[in-house]
């Protein structure tokens, strides 16, 4: 008789429900309560501010004992769930969020419920992931000997692109020897208008973010290709070796699109990696109307891009996508002997999605980018991006048709950029009536636009990829901006 069956060891335990019954009432009650909450979305407000009292009662020591699931619930339903950014609400507009579906809650769940890890081995996950990853290969007219994985979102996908850029193109095995063993220093090129996530990775990657050269935009706020032909040639003149372009397919604060097949050719004659940052713009390739906006895409080395901004799939799925698959896989595969790779079984497989990124344990994002794929189809996300820029225009004339509005930049794709206006006003009083607009449409709950600075000016932006925003949402936005803007020039404090 054993140490255990002689009764000398604690009673063994798992974390699965005594009372299955019990817990399948309560989550039908759960999924209950999140279609409603899904469904009653428009009728709450945007966003409201987190109570004093609910921001501390979560202040409370680690929990020790165990709590019942209802009420842990309860809690969650009570102090966190009626307290969220808003991006699920059709007046939301800032930054660039999307907005989530009901369905893609619903991929959700039964990925937790599969809880696998994407980092390798051999399962079907890992498939569905390389199927997504293939299909968006083929969208963007990539070779087939391209790689690609799921990532948290572009940011990630834009650091994992700089990593395998940075290895392919210095003069050293910088994975081996790092940047410092590089003989000339590495240069990186993008516009001004450059999403943070950019001089973010080139820090991480040891490039410095100095090394990332900011060139001028034109009137349309693309970047200027003459501009860069010579910082390129001042470069290499300086004893600096050039070795990227990072276009952007959809700025952020504008929504321009970089003249990708011109940067593509550049890059090509110049022997310079050609990366685009196309997080949102990217998805405009499912519109046939907008796709030539795109055009030279196809030529990108490397392209980010991601799912849950115009896709609408939930939190967060990010794409990269790399030409040259070879170069990818050299960047990031790992021999270690634990992660060793075997000719059948579960740690077979083939090729690991931790042989082409930083991340080993990975979720099974690829499953709600899969429902959201096969469910809607590409056509329909087409269209909805396509009314997304309709809506932009709207957005657009309504500003121009108001004496109180102005734009402050082209409309290009999904963004408005415009402020309150008024005459006999300073430019920093007028700056801060259009913050405090801001933020009393937050606080009012009326609507969630976010901030801009375009040209030393501060301005409201609504950036749309809102599937559930209707042209009503917007008018609604453009005269509560008049209306709040009326009111604020009266503020003592203004
Ligand atoms: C142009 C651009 N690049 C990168 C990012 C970062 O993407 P993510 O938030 O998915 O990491 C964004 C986010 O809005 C973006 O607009």
């Amino acid at each position: 008789m054993t140490k255990a069956e002689a009764g000398g060891l604690p009673p063994e335990q798992a974390l699965d429900p005594e009372d299955w019954p019990a817990f399948r009432k309560l989550a039908h009650a759960m999924l209950d309560d999140m279609i409603d909450y899904q469904s009653g979305v428009g009728e709450r407000k945007v966003w409201r501010p987190i109570p004093p009292a609910v921001r501390q009662s979560l202040h409370e020591p680690p929990p020790r004992a165990p709590q019942n699931l209802g009420l842990v619930y309860e809690r969650f339903r009570t102090l966190v769930l009626p307290y969220p950014t808003g991006n699920i609400h059709p007046r939301f507009f800032g930054w660039v969020h999307g907005a989530g579906t009901a369905s893609g809650m619903l991929a959700e769940l039964l990925a937790a419920a599969m809880n696998s890890n994407l980092g390798g081995r051999d399962h079907m996950a890992v498939e569905v992931e390389r199927q997504v990853v293939g299909w968006w290969r083929e969208i963007f007219g990539l070779p087939e000997s391209a790689s690609g994985l799921l990532t948290s979102g572009s940011a990630m996908a834009n650091l994992t692109a700089l990593a395998v850029a940075r290895a392919a193109k210095a003069p050293v095995d910088v994975r081996q020897q790092g940047v410092a063993a590089a003989p000339e220093r590495l240069i990186a090129y993008a516009s001004s208008e450059v999403h943070g996530s950019v001089p973010k990775a080139m820090g991480v990657l040891g490039l410095g973010e100095a090394a990332l050269r900011r060139v001028p935009v034109d009137a349309a706020l693309r970047l200027d290709v003459a501009a860069l032909k010579a910082a390129i040639a001042a470069d290499r003149a300086a004893g600096c070796r050039p070795f990227c372009v990072i276009a952007t397919a959809g700025t952020v604060k504008s929504g321009a699109i970089d003249d990708l097949a011109t940067l593509g050719a550049l890059c090509q004659a110049e022997d310079l990696w050609f990366h685009v940052d196309g997080a949102f713009g990217a998805l405009a390739i499912l519109s046939p109307r907008l796709k030539p906006l795109l055009e030279g895409i196809e030529q990108a080395s490397s392209l980010a891009f991601d799912f849950h901004k115009w896709l609408n799939v939930p939190y967060g799925a990010g794409c990269l996508l790399v030409r040259d698959g070879k170069a990818h896989r050299q960047a990031f595969a790992s021999t270690e002997s634990y992660l060793g790779r075997a000719s059948r079984g579960a740690a077979g497989g083939g090729d690991w999605f931790w042989d082409f990124g930083i991340e080993l344990s990975r979720p099974f994002r690829a499953l709600k980018v899969w429902f959201a794929m096969k469910e809607y189809g590409l056509d329909r996300f087409g269209r909805l991006v396509e009314q997304n820029c309709a809506q932009a225009h709207y957005l657009a004339d309504l500003v121009a048709a108001d004496p109180h509005l102005e734009l402050l930049a082209p409309v290009n794709l999904n963004i408005v950029c415009f402020r309150y206006r008024a005459g006999g006003m300073t430019p920093e009083a007028l700056d801060a009536v259009n913050q405090e607009i801001i933020l009393d449409l937050h606080e009012q709950g009326i609507a969630v636009p976010s901030g801009v600075a375009i040209a030393g000016r501060q301005g409201i932006r609504a950036a749309l990829v809102n599937h559930r925003t209707r042209r009503a949402d917007l008018k609604a936005l453009a005269e509560a901006v008049v209306r709040l803007g009326a009111a604020a020039l009266g503020k003592p404090a203004l």
